[in-house]
């Protein structure tokens, strides 16, 4: 028997030892030849709670890492507009002709906008009369979405050299096609910076698509300087500044409970001067520098800044989990010493934590006000760094956990130097403080291997600091997770379900890809996109499942007659590969809503062959026989969703009939499946 009882130390017993214990029950490395005699037996105790479940348990993971954001999330659909993504060339900029009009374009950096935009486009519009036109175009993220019905809002920062007299229109249009979807005309120039700004509407009948282009058009000879070059298409909620909508919804559909931002790795960079320097990423956007993301090797506008980050979290009730720069470098650069050299940056810490909460009379609040958001955001959690697995950290921590906690000591502290084991143990670099919460990240390479680690926290000290599984995934399928790894992904989150007395937030990683040619820097990303386009991957719609269907109440579980799989863990970097390893082949963990009775059963079957379950319902006084079934499944374990299948891999509901205190339940192979069982108590 497998008991299931994470908080009940005199039941633990190896989950190794158990299964090997379950003799004769091996279904062979394949795992599609189920040798059991007795079908599966699950029961479920709902007279035994054992922990309460944490209603933060999903949430979001997120960084600049596959153009999440530029070219992604973030609405902008100019690539490059400040002309910083190259030091010698208008790169995503090439320049249109009509009609014998000629121009040019290059990189000035004799006409600044500003400091932080200190390099301009100069157009030269050589020749330009009657019908003659010279434009400058934009090909965007891979293309340009349009659709029907839709207004864009265009905006530039300009400048005229005197003589140049003419009007500009701007225009959007297809690649392969000469139609103008929408235009709009700025009549004339300034001769000194100013901004410009134009609504560019669709009509009806307009296709989307996304094969488009975005041009500035000429129609006299002259010089102008451009600057901030900006097409926004509406975005959710219509925030300005805002996001794609299509996204958005996705992530909606989710309820997520938090965002941990803004990193990973593109928290730190590889360099001090490439670290997410928040006091460079708030304000108007004509304001932001921008920053080479060289963790992820491209530039980033920062368009979507510290203000953004909270007002998505804002739009879709998450609370934010703020990241903040611990002194380290990923590679040129090492880490800042603690003492005084990291000192500056502790303070920085403390001044965005008290732009994210502090009121108008304290001064980063009032520049959070000046920036558009005068009420203050509710914070709970803040993280010391990123996967700062360095010895140094302990310091560091150190440094920055007491300023942090002298200030504002109702915050919760999380340590992102901890690492897990299968055993329920977790190791840390930080030893003079503990962290309120530990960080711990894990990667799977294959389904199997997230299924053994299923049971990890099953054997964790209650009494340590509560886990965040701040980044985790099987990294099966790309660019986004196949069948194979939601089955792994399930088959983990059992575990992480079963445990949300202690496992309080968890988030997947990466979050985002765009799928275009060269977009991707990571493969298995949890939702993809392309320009005009997005869809959840069968691993989004398993976290939707699990996350949308769970109580408040960790219900003890207990399976016997559990098949095994014997799996060949991959050997560590330079060792050898331990023995096989046997995993079990069926994943169970069951919660309760304490208001409506109603018990979640989640059943996990990784086979290829449909598993008879003999489910028992104990300790209740009477269980309906009327319930409802969420369940996602596949025919093969490659099966996947993608920008021309979105849906071919998701969750469906049915009304069920036959539940009761004892009743079998035929589990679909390859399937994830959650049974809505009402119990009276
Ligand atoms: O999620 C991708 C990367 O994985 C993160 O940036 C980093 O924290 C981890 O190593």
């Amino acid at each position: 028997m497998k008991i299931h009882a994470p908080t009940l130390t005199f039941l633990r017993t190896s989950p190794a030892l158990l299964l090997f214990a379950a003799a004769g029950l091996a279904y062979g490395a394949e795992g599609d030849a189920p040798a059991a005699a007795a079908n599966p037996t699950v029961t479920v105790d709902a007279s035994q709670i054992k922990g309460s479940s944490s209603p933060t348990l999903f949430g979001l993971m997120t960084e600049e890492i596959n153009y999440s954001y530029d070219g992604g999330l973030y609405g902008e659909l100019i690539a490059n507009r400040a002309f910083k993504d190259s030091a010698s060339e208008p790169v995503k900029w090439s320049t249109s002709a009509e009609n014998g009009g000629t121009g040019a374009i290059s990189l000035d950096k004799s006409q600044p906008l500003n400091d932080a935009l200190d390099t301009s486009l100069k157009f030269e519009v050589n020749a330009a009369g009657a019908g003659q036109r010279a434009g400058l175009s934009n090909g965007g993220f891979w293309g340009i979405a349009v659709r029907p019905s839709s207004t864009y809002r265009a905006s530039f920062y300009a400048k005229a050299a005197p003589g140049f007299n003419c009007r500009l229109t701007i225009a959007l249009a297809g690649n392969d096609t000469p139609t103008n979807f929408a235009t709009a005309e700025v009549p004339a120039l300034s001769n000194e910076w100013k901004k410009y700004e134009v609504t560019l509407a669709t009509g009806a009948d307009v296709t989307p698509s996304k094969n488009n282009h975005f041009t500035l058009w000429a129609e006299g000879a002259g010089t102008i300087w451009l600057q901030n070059v900006s097409l926004f298409p509406p975005t959710y909620n219509d925030r300005p500044n805002g996001n794609r909508p299509d996204i958005m919804q996705l992530l909606a559909e989710y309820k997520p409970a938090f965002l941990r931002f803004p990193g990973g790795n593109y928290l730190e960079g590889n360099t001090l001067a490439t670290r997410f320097n928040w006091k460079e990423t708030i304000g108007d956007i004509s304001q932001r520098p921008g920053h080479m993301d060289d963790a992820w090797r491209y530039r980033s506008s920062d368009g979507m800044g510290l203000l953004e980050f909270l007002e998505w979290c804002e739009d879709l009730k998450m609370q934010p989990l703020l990241a903040v720069y611990a002194g380290l470098a990923l590679r040129n650069g090492g880490t800042i010493a603690a003492g005084p050299d990291l000192a500056p940056y502790v303070q920085d810490a403390l001044d965005e934590i008290e732009y994210v909460t502090g009121d108008t009379s304290t001064k980063w609040g009032a520049r959070r006000a000046q920036d558009g958001h005068p009420a203050p955001f509710a914070l709970t959690y803040v993280e010391i760094g990123n996967e700062d697995w360095r010895d140094t950290y302990d310091g560091r921590f150190t440094q920055i956990y007491d300023a942090i906690k002298a200030k504002y000591p109702q915050l919760q502290l999380i340590d992102s130097s901890a690492r897990s084991a299968p055993n329920g143990r977790v190791t840390t670099f930080a030893k003079a403080r503990k962290a309120d919460v530990y960080d711990c990240h894990l990667y799977t390479r294959s389904e199997q291997q997230s299924e053994a680690r299923s049971t990890d926290y099953d054997t964790y000290d209650r009494a340590g600091p509560k886990i965040f599984e701040g980044e985790w995934a099987t990294r099966v399928g790309a660019p986004t997770p196949n069948l194979a790894g939601a089955i792994g992904d399930a088959a983990y989150m059992t575990g992480l379900e079963r445990n949300s007395d202690i496992v309080i937030m968890a988030s997947y990683a990466p979050l985002f890809v765009n799928v275009s040619p060269g977009g991707m820097q990571w493969p298995t990303d949890l939702i993809g996109y392309d320009a005009l386009n997005s869809y959840g991957s069968p691993a989004f719609y398993a976290q939707v499942m699990f996350n949308n269907n769970r109580g408040d109440q960790i219900l003890m579980t207990s399976a016997d007659n559990v098949g095994t799989r014997s799996w060949q863990a991959p050997a560590p970097r330079g060792g050898q590969a331990p023995p096989p390893q046997s995993v079990p082949a069926l994943f169970e963990v069951a919660t309760r809503d304490s208001k409506t009775g109603v018990i979640y059963l989640n059943l996990v079957n990784p086979l290829g062959t449909p598993q008879d379950v003999q489910v028992q319902i104990k300790g209740a006084a009477s269980v309906a026989s009327d319930g409802e079934s969420v369940i996602m499944k596949g025919d093969s374990l490659s099966d996947t969703n993608s920008i021309t299948e979105p849906i071919k891999i998701v969750p469906v509901t049915a009304k069920e009939s036959g539940f009761g205190t004892s009743f079998v339940r035929t589990l679909a192979p390859y399937s994830i499946n959650i049974l809505k069982i009402s119990a009276a108590r």
